[in-house]
């Protein structure tokens, strides 16, 4: 089969990866991909936002399955743009995607569902919203509605932070229209645990929990980033816990979703806080972690793109899914001066010196035929062992063999789990 993915980051990487072990894939291709997706795909200068130019691309190369990646295209409604066409795709349609697209909707539909989350109320206009937020005490939560390359959430610590959050995203318009409503939401607290489930209306079959890094420093201390690396399992975290999360939260959200006449088809993403009173919802994704597919794919036994067709044929409920116990940890290598701004263009060194790891490029591009950065987050080195300790240690090896100027990672990746 012919095979187009759409992204070009580390989770695409660990996608094009997976999915060229199938005996199956007889040509991949990744639109527009990086440095590192070259290796194993074909990569094509099409942008994600460019429907008209993957569609025709697809019709040209007889492509058999579209799968899509990042969250933009899915919010705009590339599922649909290529269903309209009969290109086969793998991801949720526009009216599904909304759970990531929109903080407000999901909020409702988790509050008419009993869904736990946290409590909540939504505002779209800016007095309103600062004179409710006066009332409440802090930390409190602040949301714009919209998509914001992850930076759409402030946990503040003081009201007077919560109110400058309040203030940048509904009236200066930091996010754009992203910021026409927001979610004022309760602080959690507990651990948080990531479950992507392959997902067919009201089937759920979990992947393996993984456990994201988000802050860019050691500790959780600085900016958010997109994340700055993961592991899997959680050996910290009871099964019934996990268990309790996918019957009370990520299976009656598929449900609803069909309830509701948005069904969900693709990778359902849930984004989850381990509270003293049970897991709880803080959000939902319509696609595939990054970088939690980094540490989840490395463990999938089964081929991927036998899930994904069995999904989009709908009969995902019969197939047998199956995963490995290694332990897999996967450490950021980031661009000096990231989540802000950095530098690109820098040489790497070393790649051909790793010798136990997957190297997953997330910001890479080639320059004369060498490979450079050209992203804040530029690889994703991803290690297996038989247990976190193992694959901690292996990870941290292997990143200290690549080399960039300014290269900044984590050095307390999966140390929660060491137990
Ligand atoms: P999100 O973009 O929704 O994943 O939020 C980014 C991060 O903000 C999460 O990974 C959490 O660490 C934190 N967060 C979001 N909502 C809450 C909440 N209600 N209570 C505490 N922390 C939260
Ligand atoms: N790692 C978090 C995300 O993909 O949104």
């Amino acid at each position: 089969m012919r095979i187009l993915v759409v992204g070009g980051g580390g989770r695409e990487h660990a996608i094009c990866w997976a999915l060229k072990k199938s005996p199956k894939v007889q040509e991949l291709f990744c639109a527009p991909g990086n440095g590192g997706i070259a290796g194993v795909a074909e990569c094509v200068p099409i942008q994600v936002n460019q429907f008209e130019e993957i569609a025709q691309f697809a019709i040209d190369r007889s492509i058999d399955l579209v799968v899509i990646g990042p969250d933009d295209p899915l919010y705009e409604g590339i599922v649909d743009h290529l269903e309209a066409k009969q290109i086969p795709v793998f991801g949720p349609r526009k009216n599904a995607a909304i759970i990531e697209g929109s903080k407000v909707f999901t909020k409702q539909l988790l509050k008419k569902y009993n869904i736990p989350t946290a409590a909540y109320e939504s505002f779209d206009n800016y007095e309103d919203a600062a004179a409710y937020l006066r009332k409440q005490k802090a930390p409190i939560v602040i949301k714009a509605d919209g998509l914001a390359a992850g930076k759409g959430v402030v946990v503040a610590q003081t009201l007077e932070e919560a109110e400058k959050a309040l203030h940048d995203i509904m009236v200066a318009k930091v996010f754009g229209e992203s910021g026409n409503q927001v979610v004022i939401e309760e602080f959690l607290t507990g651990q948080e645990m990531s479950i992507l489930s392959f997902v067919d209306g009201e089937t759920v079959r979990p992947m393996v929990p993984a456990q994201d890094h988000k802050p860019v420093f050691d500790n959780d201390k600085g900016p958010n980033t997109g994340g700055m690396g993961t592991y899997t399992p959680l050996p910290h975290i009871p099964q019934s816990i996990i268990d309790e999360a996918i019957e009370t939260i990520i299976k009656p959200t598929a449900k609803a979703m069909v309830a509701e006449g948005r069904p969900f088809c693709g990778v359902l993403f849930a984004g989850l806080m381990l509270t003293p009173n049970g897991p709880k919802t803080i959000e939902f994704n319509a696609r595939f972690g990054d970088p939690e597919t980094q540490v989840v794919l490395p463990r999938l036994k089964t081929d991927l793109l036998d899930i994904f067709l069995a999904a989009i044929n709908g009969c995902l409920d019969r197939m047998n899914i199956e995963w490995s116990d290694e332990a897999a940890v996967c450490v950021i290598l980031a661009s000096e001066g990231y989540p802000g701004s950095y530098s690109k263009g820098l040489p790497i060194e070393g790649l051909d010196e790793v010798q136990d790891a997957l190297v997953f490029h997330a910001g890479t591009a080639v320059k004369d035929g060498s490979i450079v950065t050209s992203g804040g987050r530029v690889l994703g080195v991803t290690a297996l062992g038989r247990d976190i300790a193992e694959a901690r240690a292996k990870a941290y090896a292997e990143a200290d063999r690549i080399r960039f100027q300014g290269k900044h990672y984590r050095t307390d990746i999966a140390k929660k789990a060491l137990v």
